[in-house]
């Protein structure tokens, strides 16, 4: 096992097999540590919308073949709201379409691509020393304890990893929402509803009809966070979505047995700065977005690219520009997902303690929405990342 590396990325995630690739194409020495073993990393289902820029990321990484076999550009979304239907036409509207395809399978293609080395089931792993010009990172696999000295460390590791924890509270500023509410979300082999995803506002609470393949489904039911998942039959959760989507929608629903079925909580959340002497946060180490945007893939991968650029910069060519203007080049990007998700999730969601005002005002925006191609354009300059 090595000694030494240019560069310890601590999680791999999208964020951090990406970073690895990119740093590993760009001649740089990488090695990643991940807590979980791969299958583990792989079970996990996540949203899956790539705005273009994602994807043509994703193909510079050499991960982009299975992506274009496979995923399935979509040219709009529909909003609803109860009966009433609006379809936001990027293509038309903007010139641009996103790619739907799931995060699990992002990470399959990363893993695949990946030439560097890449620890599993490393416990405990710590950074060290990142303020200082002789960064380590240590962690513990199989009983035995390791270190790793290197020029920098990236924090890929999740919101709920070391590396965020590793920081004095002193060093950040933490930025938080917490949402009275959780997506129930459950995955079918059944076609969708529709060839593009529903986005429905109802007085019952939000519901999302979304899909991961021609013959996969996947729908989600916004729910109170008291709900457990147990308490949702297959069948109690189709009536539900049925409710909550247009009639027409609903008619055309295909029910089937649930191959997963969990519910998540939704959180706007940033902290600042993203750099931290020799250690580098990107992704969910440091930032959230509520689902509803479909943005947290998407940033996870844009702060990687900047993160690489930066990183080699420095280590290949010398200049620390791209390190310097990281925190801030990355936070611009970050704000403008967090700003379009928050207004998504207040657009379409019930909230607690709303009342009529707060519902004429959702059918107030819904109905300027439908009537303005200049409101239709924001939508989708956002919705497609071209912020
Ligand atoms: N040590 C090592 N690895 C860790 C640790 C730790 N202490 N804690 C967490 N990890 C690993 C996790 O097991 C996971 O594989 O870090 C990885 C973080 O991956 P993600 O949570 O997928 O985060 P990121 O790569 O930033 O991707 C963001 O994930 O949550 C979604 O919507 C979000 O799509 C976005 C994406
Ligand atoms: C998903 O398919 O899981 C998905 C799609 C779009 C979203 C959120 C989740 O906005």
């Amino acid at each position: 096992m090595k000694t030494r590396t240019q560069v310890v990325v601590i999680g791999a995630g999208p964020a951090g097999l990406l970073l690895g690739r990119l740093l590993d194409q760009a001649g740089v020495d990488a090695v990643i540590l991940e807590r979980r073993a791969p299958a583990y990393v792989l079970s996990r289902i996540r949203a899956g919308v790539l705005e273009p820029g994602a994807v043509e990321t994703l193909h510079q990484a050499g991960a982009g073949t299975r992506l274009t076999a496979e995923g399935h550009t979509h040219r709009d979304c529909e909003l609803t709201h109860g009966d009433d239907r609006l379809r936001i036409d990027f293509q038309t509207l903007i010139g641009a379409e996103v790619t739907v395809y799931g995060q699990t399978e992002v990470t399959r293609d990363l893993m695949a691509v990946h030439s560097g080395q890449t620890i599993y089931e490393a416990e405990e792993v710590t950074p060290q020393a990142f303020g200082t010009d002789r960064p380590f990172v240590t962690w513990r696999k199989d009983g035995t304890e390791h270190r790793i000295d290197c020029d920098f460390i990236a924090g890929c590791d999740g919101f709920h990893g070391a590396s965020r924890a590793a920081l004095p509270a002193t060093a950040m500023t933490t930025y938080e929402r917490i949402y009275p509410f959780g997506w129930l979300g459950l995955l079918v082999d059944r076609p969708p509803v529709a060839d593009r995803l529903i986005y429905a506002s109802h007085s019952r609470g939000f519901a999302l009809c979304s899909q991961r393949s021609a013959r996969r489904s996947r729908y989600y039911l916004q729910v109170p966070l008291t709900e457990q998942v147990a308490d949702w039959s297959d069948d109690r959760f189709f009536d539900e979505l049925g409710r909550r989507i247009p009639a027409a929608a609903a008619a055309a629903l295909q029910t089937g047995p649930a191959l997963e079925k969990s519910i998540a909580p939704l959180r706007s959340f940033v902290i600042e700065p993203l750099r931290f002497g020799r250690l580098f946060l990107a992704g969910d180490a440091a930032h959230i977005v509520p689902p509803t945007g479909a943005k947290g893939l998407n940033l996870a991968i844009s702060d990687a690219r900047t993160l690489a650029q930066a990183l080699a910069e420095q280590l290949v060519e010398h200049s620390s520009a791209g390190i310097d203007a990281y925190s801030a080049t990355a936070l611009r990007r970050v704000w403008k997902a967090e700003r379009f998700s928050w207004w998504m999730t207040r657009l379409l969601h019930t909230f607690p303690a709303e009342d009529g005002f707060d519902r004429r005002m959702q059918r107030a925006e819904f109905d300027y929405l439908a009537g303005s191609v200049h409101a239709q354009r924001s939508l989708a300059e956002n919705y497609t990342g071209r912020f």
